[in-house]
């Protein structure tokens, strides 16, 4: 469906052409003075110039064609030269029709739907998910389903970190704790049994060590640099401890990844673009694009105009190992052979920025990449603790994610059985999909690029700007959706009313900027658009809730309408939420 500040400005266009001015001054927008106006033109103030005329005469012509349309209740020419604008009911109430009618809720799915790969997750294997994954699989899927509900083809990768020292150190602290397994045999050729040789706490208890103790000493930092330059020279024994890693650790992350309401298409990592290495840097050095510096193979990236130094991004290092750039060149090689994407999304810690500047900027030099492919950073900022600093754990440990989420729901179970008297299982379930709105809430709410603090507290409340406080919304409109039910109505074949009141107006003028809403959320990239949209809608409908008498309304056509109003509402609502990622209950 058109977008309703389209039909306006479309309407005050046609206005101004008709009194003569060019219809390019019609631009309108959201009012800034809501006790005055719902929308306004500020164009005449512009035309003034070119035609040398008072602002507020042309306001006058324009107004004047105005006049006996349907449009509007209220177009008022205002000094200095502003266009007011209010709706007309009856034009907004038609609006939100067509909308309940639509099968995407108004939204129209793209006219040029682009193939998209969004890299995120960025998980590690072997190391077990921590808050500081957190911010990228909840931004990443909120994005990913934005995409999709616009009609692009969405692919999501996890883009594990399954390669490099973490591997080789894995493996050196294994074979210290189990020295007798056949993967150490240097003649090792055979496959590799499905027992793997360890438990993911095994797993999760080896890694720490090992990185501890590379700290302290350096031999046995030597023996892990060494073991993962044999693993990467392709050891047989090695890629097969490897393939138990990664078995292990997948299966886990898989399902803290389901816990989150999180889920890729591909799960692939670093060590997949392996392969594509070898060709990748021979083509670098055919063309030129290479060179040697200090014995390392670099590309040089800087550009003219640039404000600050951007270094060579370094292709090998001079013992000829290859690096973090290395690999996600190779990804992109990897892409774009298999996949051949319009676009390449990349939702990973903002300090990681002048890195991927790099990446991208030697993609395009040596194009890996096609001039119209773009390439994407959506960096994020740090989730903090209280104290301002990157969240941990009371003991001062890195915080991991499934202690986090079970804090929350902890949390939530506790208000909820606060609250009233609720059998303690439902309680559990509601607590987890309750829990999971205080944790997504509470971080696509903010900017992408800013940091945050994490209060359990302020995201698990059911007041003001929160998760909880959204579903809370929901849950009432569906109880009185039930209780009109349970009590014989029935709203099929009627259709929401005009406004009454100014609170239900503004709930009506809300709702109907659900398409610009998501539009600009997905074009900016930017899930914390919806989350300012749902927090208004939810504000504007509780407004009218408590100055409404729904259900005790008498006149049943009205009270019908009452109740198409609430189903858009709550489908408004609950599309917005899955955007975001997350779901609500029944009850709460
Ligand atoms: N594994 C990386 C990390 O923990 C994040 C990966 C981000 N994606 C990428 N294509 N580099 O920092």
């Amino acid at each position: 469906m058109k977008k309703i500040l389209e039909m306006i400005t479309e309407q005050i266009e046609k206005a101004f052409a008709e009194a003569g001015y060019d219809a390019a001054y019609g631009k309108v927008t959201l009012s800034n003075r809501p006790d005055l106006c719902e929308y306004q033109c500020n164009g005449a103030m512009a035309a003034a110039k070119a035609y040398k005329k008072a602002p507020v005469m042309i306001a006058n012509d324009v107004v004047a064609k105005l006049a006996g349309g349907e449009m509007f209740s209220e177009a008022a020419a205002v000094n200095p030269g502003f266009i007011n604008l209010k709706l007309n009911d009856e034009f907004l109430a038609d609006y939100l029709r067509k909308m309940q009618e639509d099968g995407n809720l108004s939204v129209e799915k793209t006219a040029e739907p682009k193939k998209m790969i969004i890299d995120y997750g960025g998980a590690n294997v072997a190391k077990p998910l921590h808050v500081g994954h957190l911010r990228s699989a909840i931004i990443g899927e909120s994005i990913k389903r934005m995409g999709r509900f616009l009609g692009h083809d969405m692919t999501g990768d996890v883009h594990l970190g399954d390669w490099g020292l973490q591997m080789g150190l894995v493996i050196t602290e294994l074979k210290k704790r189990q020295p007798d397994l056949i993967y150490f045999d240097e003649t090792f050729e055979g496959e590799y049994p499905e027992q793997p040789p360890f438990t993911i706490s095994e797993l999760e208890d080896i890694y720490p060590a090992a990185s501890a103790y590379s700290k302290e000493d350096p031999e046995y930092k030597k023996e892990a640099m060494e073991a993962t330059f044999q693993l990467q020279q392709g050891r047989r024994g090695y890629q097969a401890v490897l393939k138990h890693i990664l078995n292990v650790s997948v299966t886990d992350l898989k399902k803290n990844y389901e816990n989150l309401d999180v889920h890729f298409d591909l799960w692939k990592g670093e060590s997949d673009a392996q392969p594509y290495i070898p060709d990748m840097v021979q083509y670098m050095k055919d063309e030129g694009y290479a060179h040697l510096d200090d014995g390392a193979l670099v590309v040089d990236v800087k550009e003219e105009g640039d404000t600050k130094e951007i270094p060579p991004c370094m292709i090998l290092k001079s013992d000829g190992a290859s690096l973090y750039n290395t690999t996600d060149l190779a990804t992109i090689v990897e892409r774009m052979k298999l996949y051949d994407p319009d676009e390449i999304i990349y939702v990973v810690d903002k300090r990681q920025e002048l890195y991927f500047t790099q990446v991208f900027r030697c993609a395009r030099k040596t194009k890996l990449v096609k001039e119209d492919t773009k390439l994407e950073f959506l960096g994020f900022g740090t989730m903090n603790g209280k104290d301002g600093k990157p969240f941990k754990t009371r003991e001062g440990g890195v915080m991991r994610l499934e202690s986090l989420i079970a804090g929350i729901n902890e949390e939530m179970y506790k208000k909820i059985t606060d609250n009233h008297d609720i059998d303690p299982e439902e309680a559990k379930e509601t607590a987890k999909i309750v829990g999971l709105s205080a944790l997504k809430y509470g971080d696509l709410s903010n900017q992408a690029s800013k940091d945050y603090i994490f209060d359990i507290d302020r995201f698990t409340s059911f007041e003001g700007n929160t998760g909880p406080y959204i579903l809370y919304t929901i849950v009432r409109i569906k109880s009185i959706l039930n209780k009109y039910k349970e009590n014989g109505g029935n709203a099929s074949g009627c259709v929401i009313g005009t406004a009454a009141g100014s609170g239900e107006k503004d709930l009506m003028l809300i709702l109907s900027r659900f398409n610009s809403a998501v539009e600009n959320a997905f074009e900016e990239l930017a899930p914390h658009k919806i989350c300012a949209y749902i927090y208004d809608l939810a504000n504007a409908f509780n407004k009218f809730y408590h100055e409404t008498k729904i259900l005790a309304e008498e006149d049943e056509s009205r009270k019908a309408g009452f109740i198409k109003l609430l189903q858009l509402c709550r489908d408004v609502l609950e599309q917005c939420i899955s955007l975001l990622g997350f779901s609500a209950p029944e009850r709460m």
